[in-house]
């Protein structure tokens, strides 16, 4: 097979998103769409993926590390002048190069691979890849003649009436021959309506020195979708949604309301799993099978496990071990472990610490960096006070241990096995083993003294 080599367009600032973060580093799905873009270039195996960079340089370059080379763009004076910078990278090499936009998050490897077949089939030097738009404003629009063959692109701005009612749009996709490409690349000018060196020009350049110039229509719009505004922003994230929630039900995972359903692009799901409405599965969560999620969710780099069922909780950087069930209104933080069959109920957050198998903490309670046995009650209100106001210290309740409620656990202490805090006792010294620990005021009675305050009724 021919080389192939790859350049992706993400050196532009993006002024049409008003936005302090760079156009391509915008996310669609919970991915920066230059991203998606490479992702996807990747599977078409290139021999070399050379991104050009300008505006943000280096903090797109953190985003996509070493699998890509890089080229500054240090001006950005079009997308033409943009695909140049690629030329000390592959002067003199032999094969066809693809040029993608970073602003194209749909594009699917599968249609940049038919864009190769494509362009080899019909020996072309160069072809485009374009799509019908149901509305092409924006778009450069594809100029063919009479029989059908591609003669050039004209941009919007550079459109006249006649023209901008061309509804095949340029997806700015496209392979080149190589050597001609940076060949016909020194030959384009500024002539035109924004001043800007136009990698579309070199379509014309070509078929003026007699090359064959293709164009291969793809039947989706929406893979083609360019986003240079929110508006678009908002769009691709839909489609996006609508991609990524069709492959989990195809795998065998029931969405109530796929509509409202928000499930990043790296997140893996098993089969059996039901998902309620607006739920928010982001980052690198993996979820097992026969999981139930609630409506209300939102869980974040997290590793569920099977059969766990959550509700209307938030979820951070924890793990939630297979048969437990978590919430309503819990929160787990990062490094809250919540281990087999384990329950976590309303309103109780764990951070930094591991609730262990069977072990139970139903109601009201804030579990900081402690580690909890198995089959462990915690009451209701328990606070594990873990910060002084300066430094974190950790605790260990052994397994089997009751917390009577209301109890504040100062940290760091240890609770043995079997031992038994006092409901309202503040713990500050260790409880040996299968001790009743009493931390309260001993209770007083006055008889008769009651009868002195204003509730007192005959
Ligand atoms: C471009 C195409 C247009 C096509 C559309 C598809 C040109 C002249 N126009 O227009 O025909 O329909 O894409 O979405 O190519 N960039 C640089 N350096 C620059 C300028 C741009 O790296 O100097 C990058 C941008 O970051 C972006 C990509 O190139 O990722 C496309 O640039 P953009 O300004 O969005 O071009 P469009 O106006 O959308
Ligand atoms: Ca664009």
């Amino acid at each position: 097979m021919d080389k192939r080599y790859a350049i992706i367009l993400a050196a532009g600032k993006g002024t049409r998103m008003k936005s302090q973060l760079y156009k391509v580093l915008h996310e669609v799905a919970g991915k920066a769409m230059v991203d998606h873009v490479l992702t996807q270039v990747e599977r078409t195996k290139p021999n070399k993926i050379i991104t050009i960079v300008g505006h943000g340089a280096e903090t797109v370059k953190n985003v996509l590390g070493d699998r890509s080379e890089y080229a500054l763009q240090e001006e950005q004076l079009g997308t033409g002048h943009a695909v140049l910078q690629a030329k000390d990278l592959l002067l003199g090499k032999t094969g066809t190069t693809l040029i993608v936009s970073g602003d194209t998050p749909l594009l699917t490897w599968e249609t940049l691979s038919n864009l190769f077949e494509y362009h080899a089939t019909r020996r072309s030097v160069g072809t485009v890849l374009t799509a019908k738009a149901p509305d092409p404003f924006g778009y450069g629009r594809i100029i063919r003649d009479h029989i059908g063959v591609v003669e050039k692109i004209v941009e919007q701005k550079d459109a006249t009436p006649e023209i901008a009612r061309i509804n095949e749009i340029n997806t700015g996709t496209y392979v080149f021959d190589n050597a001609l490409l940076f060949d016909a690349l020194s030959k384009i000018d500024t002539n035109n309506a924004q001043g800007e060196y136009y990698l579309t020009d070199i379509i014309e350049i070509l078929k003026s020195e007699g090359h064959t110039i293709a164009a291969y229509q793809m039947d989706s719009f929406e893979e083609s979708l360019g986003v240079n505004d929110r508006i678009a922003l908002s769009e691709a994230n839909k489609l996006m949604r609508h991609r990524i929630n069709q492959t989990h039900m195809v795998h065998g995972v029931t969405l109530i309301d796929p509509e409202s359903t928000y499930i990043e692009s790296e997140v893996e799901i098993g089969n059996d799993t039901i998902i309620e409405p607006n739920v928010f599965l982001k980052g690198k969560t993996v979820i097992g099978k026969d999981v139930f999620i609630g409506s209300n969710c939102e869980i974040r780099d997290s590793v569920i496990e099977s059969n766990v069922k959550i509700r209307s909780s938030v979820i951070e950087e924890a793990v939630v071990k297979s048969g437990a069930d978590v919430g309503p209104m819990a929160h787990l933080r990062p490094k809250a472990e919540i281990l087999e069959n384990a329950h976590v109920g309303n309103f109780v957050e764990v951070k930094g610490a591991t609730l262990g198998k069977g072990s139970k903490a139903g109601h009201l309670s804030y579990i900081g960096n402690v580690k909890i046995g198995k089959d462990v009650n915690v009451g209701a209100g328990v606070i594990f006070v873990n910060y002084d106001g300066k430094n974190k210290y950790d605790s260990v309740v052994e397994d089997h241990a009751f917390i009577g409620s209301n109890a504040n656990i100062v940290n760091p202490v240890h609770i043995g096995k079997n031992g038994l805090v006092t409901a309202g006792s503040t713990i500050t010294e260790d409880v040996p083993k299968e001790s009743l620990a009493f931390g309260r005021a001993k209770q007083v009675n006055k008889e008769g003294r009651a009868k002195n305050y204003p509730h007192y009724k005959e």
